[in-house]
């Protein structure tokens, strides 16, 4: 059961620290290990934050999914991507600098990250087309060279392709399983696919069985599975009892098709990315839907657990034969 973490918090708030242990046993970098953070500009390194949420991970017994070494789909120009890099359009350095980068990157944490998000939002929604991306500048086979490249600087660490709104659009579902299918057919060291799970669209209940369908899919193509952005504002449209019915039927649905993890994107309500106005801007339908603040996690403002935490837990310990 995992959080997104920042470094700041982690090492400035001993209160959201402590949350942090207490309540959860895995952390993601939420942005830490973003290029845009670890490489601002060609010969600068900025390992502080991630080195902070990882060491942090160590001394407590916690796991850390590595988050992200390319994120493809670029909402807004949040895609993690450092603008000097964003800006080689000269498709040989462009390579050069992403590929250094992920050798590097996950060369530090060799041993130290459990799990990477190697690639991230591949496809466009609704339909689940390639979406476009400066990572076109690598050609066609750039998903499978990347993480053959993670599992060359990292051949013990399970590598991950994340996906966004997988449970409400079924053609993304659809390229999703092909995609993996035919990287996992080629031998391409894919180890895991991550269903974020960010529940904004709409204040709809996700369909029953559109997440245990699709873990069920991908668990038969040989691949771990996780639900690992998980979030489920709050607005007119949808209450707090929607929420912890929302967050019970994801979580129960996911562990019986078999998924390993269930994270939150983010600790508390307190520091959820859905009430910052980047995020609005990305995303007009939150506001439409979702009021401010949105209170989407599953720990309250004071770092207290809610109906939806205990929710979850019930879930994980009702799962017959829980995964490791
Ligand atoms: C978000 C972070 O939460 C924000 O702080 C940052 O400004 C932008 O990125 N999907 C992802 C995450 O895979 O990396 C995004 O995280 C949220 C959507």
């Amino acid at each position: 059961m995992g959080a997104a973490v920042e470094a700041d918090d982690l090492a400035g708030n001993a209160a959201y620290a402590d949350a942090v242990r207490r309540h959860f046993t895995s952390v993601t970098t939420e942005n830490a290990l973003k290029l845009s953070v670890v490489r601002p500009s060609p010969s600068t390194w900025n390992w502080g934050p991630a080195d902070t949420i990882v060491d942090f991970a160590a001394a407590n017994d916690l796991e850390v999914r590595g988050h992200t070494l390319a994120w493809v789909n670029e909402s807004g120009s949040q895609n993690g991507l450092p603008t000097w890099m964003r800006n080689l359009s000269d498709p040989g350095e462009f390579r050069a600098a992403v590929f250094e980068s992920v050798t590097e990157v996950v060369g530090r944490y060799r041993g130290r990250v459990d799990r990477w998000d190697v690639v991230n939002e591949v496809f466009e929604y609704p339909v689940g087309l390639p979406a476009p991306s400066v990572f076109d500048r690598l050609g066609p086979d750039y998903v499978a060279e990347l993480f053959t490249a993670a599992h060359a600087a990292d051949p013990d660490a399970s590598l991950w392709l994340n996906e966004v709104f997988t449970e409400l659009f079924p053609a993304k579902g659809d390229s999703l399983v092909a995609l993996v299918a035919t990287l996992r057919s080629r031998g391409v060291p894919i180890h895991g696919v991550g269903l974020q799970t960010h529940l904004t669209l709409t204040p709809a209940a996700p369909n029953p069985g559109s997440v245990s369908g699709l873990v069920t899919r991908l668990r038969n193509l040989g691949v771990d599975v996780a639900i690992t952005e998980l979030d489920v504002p709050l607005g007119p449209l949808r209450s707090e009892q929607a929420q912890v019915d929302i967050y019970r039927q994801v979580a129960t649905e996911c562990l019986a098709a078999g998924c390993s993890e269930i994270t939150v994107w983010g600790v508390s309500d307190a520091d959820t990315t859905l009430d910052s106005v980047g995020q609005r801007q990305n995303n007009p339908l939150l506001s439409t839907f979702f009021s401010l603040p949105s209170t989407p996690l599953l720990l309250d403002v004071a770092l207290q657990p809610k109906a939806a935490y205990a929710a979850v837990v019930e879930a994980i310990q009702q799962t017959p034969n829980p995964t490791t």
